[in-house]
């Protein structure tokens, strides 16, 4: 490949070593594509001619049919999918297979590749983020008025309604949405005619190479385009924010199927049993997706690190993005289709979601905010509510269950309509404004999110 320059072959295990095919033969549609709109651009400003244009595009169409039927045979001696493409050009079409490369590099031909793979495949995550943010809206429309405790420090907090919680779980993912759409922005910048580093003699139209290729805008500076990788680092962070979000998720959803909670079920398909103990269904999927969360964050800094020391502007290190760069793909890609899948087929156990909100003395804020409507100071309020709450834990009784004569120990502003902010129902409607658990707002919500998610 560079046969001039050399006085003997590279060394077998070093042919090996600096090989990357095994892993970027992923490329080979961009960078067929890429090749297929440089000879479009080459011929176009009469470095090519059409002919040896057409010659190439021929070829090149061909041995992608060859690769995606299996007939291709990936060549480690020829170390990347671009020089493997490029012999395999001129094997079939002669002397005009080794004009391709004029004016091109293969630094910023990868870079291109990568810039290509990865906008693909931010737009299919942002499709199944979409498919699974539609999931939790069609669960959480069905649970508008299901309650269950809200929790702070995992202690009963006060009651919310579940779909108010999934709507919470809906918000990250739209954060997550929102971050792929804004790394996709600088994704989608073309890097070729950068050449080795400096740019090239040849009178390329860069323009119209991008405009072939869907870039929306040519790389600035040459030195920059071949060497950056932030954008994969931006990526793999955008990543690593989904899959914290999933593992969030994921744990609670392992804590909500345990004996000790059972607020839901998952259905046995995303489930697996135990060789040993007969009873067990373990929540397998959100286990991994939770346990992969650490590849994904892994991912990030094997990235971060491998450029932090790289002078401009190409080197050898840039080689290493790819394997991290796929994991983080790929890792997110199944955790979002498992996840797509389950969630909307989550089964609540209403009562006993209920039957858990009465517990813990969920409505104490509410008996307090009672208080303070009827001219009582909060603090004030505060206290003499945990004096009520002692007694419940005494008597092991919820405020609602106490007598109005125990309630009006504590404060004789307590009347007989103290019971309807003290039960469930009054708690949630309670708090009736945007962002609040009520159902009326949950139902709004849902409603809302239906045309963000269109719209983003
Ligand atoms: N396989 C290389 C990579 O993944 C392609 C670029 C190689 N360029 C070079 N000058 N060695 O980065």
């Amino acid at each position: 490949m560079w046969g001039g320059r050399f006085s003997e072959a590279t060394d077998a295990f070093v042919a090996e070593f600096t090989a990357s095919v095994q892993f970027d033969q992923r490329f080979y549609k961009q960078d067929i594509a890429g090749s297929i709109a440089h000879a479009t651009m080459l011929a176009s400003v009469g470095v090519l001619t059409n002919q040896e244009r057409d010659d190439i595009i021929a070829g090149l169409t061909a041995i992608k049919a060859d690769i995606e039927a299996g007939r291709f045979e990936w060549r480690i001696d020829l170390e990347d999918v671009h020089m493997n493409i490029e012999a395999r050009l001129t094997d079939r079409i002669g002397i005009t297979g080794k004009k391709l490369h004029t004016g091109r590099s293969r630094n910023d031909q990868v870079a291109t590749d990568i810039r290509l793979y990865l906008r693909d495949e931010i737009d299919e995550l942002l499709g199944l983020l979409k498919k699974l943010q539609s999931g939790i809206l069609s669960l959480a429309a069905k649970h508008t008025d299901t309650i269950m405790p809200g929790f702070t420090h995992l202690q009963t907090a006060q009651p919310v309604t579940f779909g108010h919680h999934l709507l919470a779980w809906f918000e990250m993912l739209v954060r997550d949405s929102e971050r792929l759409i804004d790394c996709r922005k600088r994704v989608n910048r073309m890097p070729l005619g950068s050449a080795a580093l400096a740019g090239t003699t040849y009178p390329i139209n860069r323009a119209y190479t991008a405009e072939l290729l869907g870039f929306e805008a040519v790389s600035e500076n040459s030195l920059d385009a071949v060497s950056d990788r932030d954008f994969a680092i931006e990526f793999s962070s955008a990543a690593s924010l989904i899959m914290m979000h999933l593992s969030r998720m994921s744990e609670e959803l392992i804590l909500w199927t345990s004996a000790q909670f059972k607020f839901v079920q998952i259905p046995d398909r995303f489930c697996t049993g135990s060789s040993i103990m007969p009873q067990k269904k373990n929540p397998d999927v959100p286990e991994l997706v939770r346990g992969k969360s650490g590849r994904v964050f892994g991912d990030l800094m094997s990235l971060l690190t491998l450029m932090k020391g790289q002078p401009l502007a190409y080197n050898k290190d840039n080689q290493e993005d790819k394997e991290p760069l796929f994991d983080a793909v790929d890792t997110v890609r199944g955790c979002l289709l498992a996840f797509a899948d389950m969630i909307p087929a989550l089964q609540p156990n209403i009562p006993v979601m209920r039957e858990a909100a009465l517990r813990g003395f969920s409505t104490a804020t509410d008996l307090a905010d009672y208080l303070v409507k009827k001219g009582i100071a909060f603090r004030d309020a505060h206290e003499i509510v945990g004096k009520a709450v002692a007694l419940g834990v005494r008597e092991d009784k919820d405020l609602s269950e106490l007598t109005l004569q125990q309630l009006q120990q504590f404060s004789d502003k307590i009347t007989d309509d103290v019971f309807a902010v003290l039960t469930l129902e009054g708690s949630v409607s309670a708090r009736d404004h945007i962002g609040g658990t009520a159902p009326a707002q949950v139902k709004a919500a849902i409603e809302r999110a239906h045309q963000r998610i269109e719209q983003l």
